[in-house]
């Protein structure tokens, strides 16, 4: 790029031939007041801000659309300038309203800023408002015509910069106003709802919906709710990116970047992204949970040569637990280079992932190969080796001990006739089955309790011969705390759902299960002290008759207190919450241990979290980023696709009912890659806007 010297206000700047004046002004950090202009869009010329004296020429020129020239000289603030500006501006300002206020706390208006510096008075002007009504009719966008001043940044970032071509100049009564062809709503008109008009526009005429941005929240999160919403915070709007170009192994790359386990959760995330996605507002989320599934059946262990190993340290470290978190952990601390045992007291490495979620959710062939990729980072596992103190692990010569026993023990309700011949609970009915050990179970199996774990043992009872499953719980049905999915998968198999139950007891006969005796709940919440308040119904007592009862309404940690460290509510082990140090000098914790029964991803950010932390204490530095897959500013055109708004969701196919309850092999059959590249192309590209440049204000220009 040939450079040149040009002369702005007496100062000599050297820029770059091709450049504008205003931007080579800008770039000297001479500030020259402009408003249509954007960095990131083509210059038109329009609201006549930017004029500039240059001598040897007749006319006062825009500057952003006149190209500097070697030699130039060039005058920025005269009292012609001056004058033409403040015409300019009070032009504008007479059909925008004085009293504008509306704007999100985080937007600082560029139009009012200006007002502002050219030290124009509202109260003078002449006013001829155009009152247009508000439009909220739109998924995600406002549109606040009254205070648009037509610089045509929107049109201009909807046409040139993404190519999606929805917004343009519209006349109506012979006032111009920016608006769709035929005024036809966002979505028909093929919007992408990426925000892009939003994020130029000076004056908040086209805005975020109200309510997206909350306390506390920073504007990053709100706007990509995806990646905010993901406990350990993966990525997904780029994850998505490398899908749509199909190179599945840097999706999956991208991932890694965040959690040692792709598969496992393509397969079996509660996936909290979907659940924030914005493209919810237009009609159904993205699948980001089964792209995952897919980019990981299909990649191709690339990740391995950008994967960072620290030279070995010579600390070691023990964890109690492979579940998810302990694995994590193990996982980033043997990267960090210290000497990694984790200790099982089953017979298999995984934890929940292999003897609490039934294998026809999560194949038993995922959890051994991800648990492999483990191994091969050098950690080391000892299975069928239960841990009973830490100090035992102490005198082994461990410089710390990370605790991540999970929760394993199912919990009964305090009602009478729970120790009945037939009466199992949750943990051990899940994990017993997943051994492979022989567990008796009747025709007509009752289980209590409405979350996810409750459907598992319902679902796991109908495979193993029951014929007759009832899922009984306190919530409504609308209120049961399992996933859609769930509730719809199980009654497909035959789960008979008697929601609004509170349970008196468990009738026997002769020592063995009878049936639950239930009365109906009119009423239930939580006070705030989280005792449940129940209202039952008079007279409504009945017997849901059984031969065999499961209590599916909870787990904790079991056998904790072995470790002498302070205990909390529901038998978890207290940490601190920066560091997931115990009460134990070197002694850590993480995961469900702590929090009590939570996500698969949660308990892998703990496991991330807590491998921070111990490397700290063992004298690392605690940086366990690393980058898998090259970050590439995505391109910010998108092009046009038509009906976009409307396109529904891939559900992917499903093994029918009654082939499903004969067996435990995977339910869900995931996507073809047809289905998976439909799918990302749902993505509104939420984190593009965060690239487009946000204008400089006068104020922040060194004072001349
Ligand atoms: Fe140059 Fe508007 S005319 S910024």
């Amino acid at each position: 790029m040939e450079k040149i010297t040009v002369n702005i206000d007496g100062q000599e700047v050297e820029t770059t031939k091709g450049k504008s004046v205003l931007q080579a002004a800008l770039d000297a950090g001479i500030y020259v007041p402009h408003l249509c202009y954007h960095p990131d869009l083509p210059s038109i010329g329009a609201c006549r801000l930017c004029v500039v004296e240059i001598e040897g020429c007749e006319d006062t020129p825009t500057s952003c659309t006149t190209p500097v020239e070697s030699g130039m000289v060039v005058k920025t603030k005269t009292p012609k300038v001056d004058q033409i500006r403040r015409l300019a501006m009070e032009l504008m300002m007479a059909s925008h309203p004085s009293e504008c206020t509306g704007c999100p706390k985080y937007m600082k208006c560029e139009l009012q800023s200006l007002v502002q510096y050219l030290g124009i008075s509202a109260d003078r002007l002449r006013k001829r408002l155009r009152e247009v009504p508000m439009n909220s009719s739109n998924p995600l966008i406002l549109h606040d015509f009254t205070r648009c001043i037509r610089c045509g940044r929107c049109v201009r970032a909807c046409r040139e910069l993404r190519g999606a071509e929805v917004l343009n100049y519209q006349k109506h009564n012979g006032e111009l106003h920016i608006g769709t062809d035929e005024d036809r709503s966002l979505a028909d008109a093929g919007c992408r709802f990426c925000g892009a008009c939003i994020e130029v526009c000076p004056t908040g005429a086209l805005r975020d919906q109200e309510g997206i941005f909350k306390e506390g929240v920073s504007r990053e999160a709100a706007l990509v709710p995806c990646r905010s919403a993901c406990p350990a915070n993966v990525d997904i709007p780029r994850f998505i990116r490398y899908m749509r170009e199909k190179n599945y192994p840097a999706a999956t790359a991208v991932v890694r970047e965040k959690v040692p386990f792709p598969l496992i959760l393509g397969n079996i995330c509660n996936h909290n992204c979907e659940s924030a996605c914005r493209r919810s507002e237009l009609n159904e989320s993205v699948s980001v949970c089964r792209l995952k599934r897919f980019a990981a059946e299909n990649d191709d262990q690339e990740w391995k040569k950008n994967s960072k190993q620290i030279a070995e340290t010579g600390k070691r470290v023990a964890v109690i637990g492979s579940g998810p978190a302990g694995l994590t952990a193990a996982y980033y601390l043997a990267k960090q280079g210290h000497g990694v045992t984790v200790f099982e007291a089953l017979p298999y490495a995984g934890g929940q992932c292999r003897v609490g979620i039934p294998e026809y959710r999560l194949p038993r062939d995922i959890v051994e190969a991800e648990v492999k990729e483990i191994v091969n980072a050098g950690v080391e596992i000892k299975t069928n080796t239960r841990v009973d103190s830490v100090d035992d692990l102490f005198a082994e010569g461990y410089n710390a001990i990370l605790v991540a026993i999970g929760t394993h023990q199912g919990v009964m309700l305090p009602i009478p006739g729970a120790d009945l011949e037939g009466v199992l609970v949750n943990a051990a009915f899940l994990r017993e089955v997943s051994l492979g050990n022989k567990v008796a179970i009747g025709n007509r199996v009752v289980v209590i309790g409405g979350g996810n774990v409750a459907f598992d043992c319902a679902r796991v009872a109908r495979r193993l011969g029951a014929t007759e499953v009832h899922l009984a719980c306190l919530e409504s049905k609308e209120k049961m705390p399992a996933s859609q999915e769930e509730i719809e998968q199980g009654q497909e198999e035959g789960i008979i759902l008697h929601p609004s139950q509170s349970f008196v007891k468990i009738v026997g006969d002769q020592g063995h299960v009878a049936g639950v005796e239930c009365l109906d709940v009119e009423s239930f919440e939580f006070d705030v002290d989280r005792r449940a308040q129940i209202k039952v119904t008079e007279g409504s007592e009945h017997i849901l008759a059984a031969d065999t009862v499961i209590f599916a309404v909870g787990q904790r940690p079991e056998n904790v207190e072995q470790f002498g460290l302070t205990i909390g509510r529901g038998n978890t082990l207290q940490v601190d919450p920066n560091t997931l140090a115990t009460s134990r000098e070197g002694v850590f914790a993480a995961g469900d241990v702590v929090t009590g029964t939570d996500s698969v991803i949660a308990a892998i950010a703990a496991g991330r979290k807590v491998a921070i932390a111990i490397d700290k204490f063992l004298g690392g530095d605690g940086n366990i980023v690393e980058q898998l897959a090259p970050v590439e500013k995505p391109a910010a055109w998108i092009g046009r696709q038509e009906n976009f708004a409307c396109q529904a969701r891939c559900e992917g196919s499903c093994a029918a009912a009654e082939e499903r309850i004969n067996s435990f092999s995977q339910v869900d059959h995931g996507y073809q890659e047809t289905a998976a590249l439909k799918e990302a192309e749902r993505c509104s590209q939420c984190d593009l806007r965060l690239n487009i440049a946000v204008p400089k204000f006068w104020s922040e220009f060194p004072r001349k």
